[in-house]
Formats: C-alpha cells, structure tokens, sequence
C-alpha cells in the first residue's frame, strides 16, 4: 500500500491524498460504506461503483466469521471472491463488535471469550486468532485487536484498557508480520489509538501508536457517547501526533457534520451505518438538509431528491413517490434510501477534496455545516 499526501489546507489541517491497493486507488478524505456482513445493505455492488462511485467498503470480522463461517469465505478466494467487490475492502476487527455484545462477553489479557449473538455457541478471539482470520477474509487493511471502551469510562479502567490494547497490538503485529496473504495481493494492519477521553492516555496511546511505524492509523473509542467537544479534542490531540505523511481513520463517525469538522482537523478516512441504517428509516441527507420522507409535507412533492448529487436515485425518483414507498414499508423504499444517502456522504467527501484543492475548504465548510444540520 502507497499514501501519497496531494494538498493541505493553508487555514485547517485538511488534506487530500491518494491511498494505493492492489485493489486500487482510495482519494482521501474518503467515506468507506459499511458492509457488516459481506453486504452494504440493500445495495448491489454494480450500484455502489457505477452509482455511488465508492472506493472501498468496509467489513466484520465478528460477523463474517460467525456466518458464513472461514471455510466458506477461503474457499470462494477471500471476501473479494465470494461478494464479488472487486475494489478495496477493510474489515474491523471484532473490537468494537464485541464490545457491543455487554453480558455476553469475558475480556481478559488472553482476548476475548463471547457468546455468538446467532446461536449462543462460545468463542474465543485472541489477537492471533483475529489476525489470521482476517487473512483468511482477505481485506486490503485489516484492524488491529483492540478494546474500545465504553463512555463514560473511570480513568483507571480507560487507563489499564488501552495498555491491553498496546499489548494486544504487539500481539498483533508479531502475528501479522510472520504470516502471509491468502491470495496474492498484499494486506496492510492499522493500528488504533485509544485513551478514552482523557487527554494525557490519547497522547500516551497516539505516541506508542505512531512508533509502530504502520502504514496507516486509527482513532478508535469515540462517537460512543461523548459530547462532540470531546470527541473534536480528542481527534485533534491524536491527529496532531500521528505521522502526517500516513492515513488517519476514525473509526465509527459520524454525522455529515462530524465528517467536515473532522476532515478540518487531519482525518482522511471515515466509515458510518448512519446513513444506510437510518436511510431503512425514511430519514435522508440531502445538500440542502435532512429530510424525514415520512413527514406529510412530502406526500405531494414531485420533486427529486436531491438534483445537485446528480447520481440516478437522487436525480430520478420523487420524494412524493419515495414517501409512499417508505410509508408502504415496500423493499424499494429501503433501496432507494440507502443508494441515496450513500451518494450523499460520497458527494460531501468529493466536494471537500474538491474545496482543499482549491484552498477554499475552511469557507466551504461552515456554509456546509449550516446546511446539512438544518431539518427540511
Ligand atoms: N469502530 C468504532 N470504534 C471502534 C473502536 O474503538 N475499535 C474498533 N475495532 N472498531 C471501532
């Protein structure tokens, strides 16, 4: 894999890029649909590259190792062969899935023991463990194992978790290192920062973080109930300490805003099941602002849905017609949904590439702000 740093932002700590994969090119800052198991949800892969032009999907561990299950993914050559993607693919690491299982999960410095959320059989994820199978799923950047610790979190449990989670990256990179790829192209590991909110563990976790010298970083731990501030200065803080010549993904986040606010503050990679879990509901972002298509002010409003993405849902159908689908609970209204609000994030991410280069990114985004904050 190859980062190239293109252009930063004289006002913010923006910046374009180009990361390189066997799988091809990612422009960064870049927004990576959420696939959980092996699927962007009600979208077709001929419609994620041909409508929404997306540049890499996201993957789960946790999911695709319940179901289908290793054997059935190796034996289709890796998540590439068996969903048919043909672009980059990054699966998380089980990290953050797990940390949502509550009850039904033992963390101990081993790893994790869990109750699959399908069956109720036990598992065990250890670092090596996680590692060799994301082998086997064989995305182009894989995450490190990691805990992500809840909010509010008491110091000393923020503080004990995030040295497991050093611990737990040596682990991880010892395994990565002696083991190769399944499938002739090559994978990458990033590593994540943690350090919950407290700003002296986040500099401790972004220092020890930067000196495993990997291709690419994560921020991890945030957008899990914090206040926005907080989230903002913890970015800020990490960002300022990881290397600027290497990607920094945040993990999990977020909201249009929280994606221009954190493109401002250095990060290049972003992935969110905001916009297609709640596209399922009827909510939609459009360039003028968030739309709820059940609302009745829609029920007679023959016009599109948003002309100025002018991708083919967004440009085709009605919003009259999309709230009857939505309202009649009908599979199209969830595809139409998700498809657009997928082009949405995608466009938001262009443009800010597009505003970086010309060195009016800093304008740009506090009139974007205002806008996609606003409820239609
Ligand atoms: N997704 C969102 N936050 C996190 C995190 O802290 N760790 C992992 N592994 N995945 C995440």
């Amino acid at each position: 894999m190859k980062f190239t740093l293109q252009h930063t932002d004289q006002k913010t700590k923006a910046r374009t890029g180009l990361l390189e994969t066997d799988h091809g090119p990612i422009e960064t800052p870049i927004f990576m649909p959420v696939g959980t198991a092996g699927t962007v949800k009600a979208v077709h892969q001929r419609e994620l590259k041909e409508d929404i032009n997306a540049q890499i999907i996201l993957g789960n561990t946790y999911h695709l190792y319940l179901r289908p299950g290793l054997e059935v993914i190796q034996k289709a050559g890796g998540l590439h062969g068996f969903n048919s993607w043909d672009r980059p693919i990054l699966t998380d690491s089980g990290g953050y899935q797990v940390y949502s299982l509550g009850d039904n999960r033992k963390i101990t410095e081993s790893g994790v023991r869990f109750k699959s959320h399908i069956d109720g059989s036990m598992h065990d994820f250890t670092p090596e463990r996680v590692m060799d199978i994301q082998r086997v799923i064989g995305a182009d950047i894989i995450m490190a194992f990691d805990e992500c610790t809840p909010y509010p979190c008491d110091k000393k449990y923020a503080e004990d978790s995030m040295h497991m989670t050093h611990r737990w990256l040596k682990r991880c990179i010892q395994q990565f290192d002696t083991t190769d790829p399944l499938y002739g192209y090559s994978q990458t590991l990033f590593p994540i920062v943690q350090g919950s909110t407290y700003p002296d563990l986040r500099k401790q976790s972004a220092e020890f973080i930067a000196e495993q010298d990997r291709e690419g970083n994560a921020i991890g731990g945030l957008s899990v109930g914090e206040p926005h501030e907080d989230m903002y200065a913890m970015t800020e803080l990490v960002c300022d300490i990881l290397p600027a010549d290497k990607p920094r993904y945040l993990m999990g986040v977020g909201t249009p805003e929280n994606i221009l606010e954190c493109i401002a503050l250095g990060v290049d990679m972003f992935d969110c099941v905001m916009p297609t879990r709640n596209a399922r509901n009827g909510m939609l972002f459009t360039s003028e602002g968030i739309i709820n298509i059940k609302n009745e002010k829609w029920k007679e409003a023959y016009i599109p849905i948003d002309p100025a993405l002018g991708g083919y849902v967004s440009t085709f159908y009605t919003r009259a017609y999309l709230r009857h689908l939505i309202m009649s609970k009908e599979i199209l209204g969830a595809q139409i949904c998700s498809i657009h609000n997928l082009s949405f994030y995608l466009w938001l991410v262009k443009e800010a590439r597009v505003q970086i280069k010309a060195g009016n990114f800093d304008a740009w985004k506090t009139a974007m702000v205002k806008k996609v904050t606003t409820r239609l």
